[in-house]
């Protein structure tokens, strides 16, 4: 019986060697720039999801491969951008792209991996997924990346929000990470199938356990370790980020604690003895505890919606409820 672990990584090999051979050309420095997170690695989450799913529902690796390749292509491409936007210095363990290239060529290396992301997705008609199923899976595609960007957009317009309520942070949060993970499930979906029915399942599917897998991240923001998780700590404190943590505190501090904390949230030059501070007062209103909760509650979501898919290959309807456990118990 093969972990989820092994397949995480059997497919983490696939597509970044499909990725590689598929994403050159010159200038050589703008294809080092787009290329060098994928080259440092990264879990590869969302193309297992394509891949398994495909494979759960009878369509051959091979087939679903462009897709799990297109999914993994738009998400380097927004972690390039999100880097930028976010003042980040390091991820996956190395110095960002635009920290190494600059923020200009930086933005075009992400424009490049957005372009090729959906220049691959046409080479699953040759692998043998029906045209027509092919064209409903660039309209995910294009669907979800437009959704991130909304996502991103109100990420960053939170930051200068006080009362941000939990159900716009959830908005926010399937907007901006959701909806990739949404996509993921139906692009595995699509390359086997166009019933409508296992489609919406999978839908419910990638999206709460995008969700999940973001409360996740912020919980990891603010109590992970950054050897392991490979990026920054506390980043989200000192932007401002209204993450699920800081929301709880704010509702539940008393007014001069909230005040001390809404000092710090989104000081750029903030001291680390500040933002451990802060990061205590957070914890000690019991955000960790009720992000867990809401997390637990999005990952039983997605549970139920695997449930009602009849999977033919049992071992990768196993691996799918796997990753949910995975998803909410990280640590990177
Ligand atoms: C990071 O995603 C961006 C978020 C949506 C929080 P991952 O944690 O999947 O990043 P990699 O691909 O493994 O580096
Ligand atoms: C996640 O952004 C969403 C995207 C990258 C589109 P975050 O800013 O929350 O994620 P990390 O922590 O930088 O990976
Ligand atoms: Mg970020
Ligand atoms: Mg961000």
């Amino acid at each position: 019986m093969v972990s989820l672990a092994e397949a995480l990584k059997s497919t983490a090999s696939l597509v970044t060697e499909y990725i590689l051979s598929r994403v050159a050309g010159t200038p050589r420095q703008l294809y080092d720039a787009a290329l060098h997170l994928i080259k440092a690695g990264g879990k590869r989450l969302r193309p297992f999801i394509v891949v398994t799913v495909a494979r759960g529902l009878g369509a051959s690796v091979e087939a679903a491969l462009p897709f799990a390749a297109g999914v993994e292509l738009i998400h380097n491409f927004t972690l390039i951008h999100d880097d930028i936007i976010d003042r980040d210095e390091f991820r996956r363990g190395v110095p960002t792209v635009h920290k190494l290239w600059g923020e200009p060529f930086a933005i075009i290396a992400g424009d490049l991996l957005f372009a090729k992301a959906f220049e691959v997705m046409g080479e699953a008609i040759e692998r043998g997924v029906p045209p027509q199923r092919v064209a409903r899976a660039y309209d995910a595609l294009a669907r979800a990346t437009r959704i991130v960007a909304e996502g991103q957009a109100l990420d960053m317009l939170f930051e200068d929000l006080e009362n941000v309520s939990v159900d716009d942070y959830l908005d926010m949060v399937y907007r901006k990470t959701g909806a990739l993970f949404e996509a993921s499930a139906v692009l595995g979906g699509l390359a086997a199938t166009d019933d409508d029915e296992v489609i919406r399942a999978l839908a419910e599917y990638g999206k709460n356990l995008g969700i999940a897998f973001q409360i996740r991240d912020d919980i990891l923001g603010l109590v992970g370790d950054e050897k392991t998780l490979g990026k920054p700590v506390y980043s989200d404190l000192r932007e401002g980020k209204k993450t699920i943590l800081v929301i709880y505190a704010l509702s539940r501090l008393g007014e001069g604690q909230r005040e001390k904390l809404l000092s710090t949230l989104g000081k750029r030059n903030a001291s680390k003895e500040e933002l451990e501070e802060a990061a205590k007062l957070i914890l000690e209103s019991g955000a960790l505890d009720y992000a867990e909760s809401v997390m637990k509650d999005y990952a039983g979501r997605a549970r139920t919606a695997l449930s009602k898919i009849e999977f033919v290959d049992r071992e990768a309807a196993r691996l799918l409820e796997e990753l949910i456990d995975f998803v909410v118990q990280r640590n990177w």
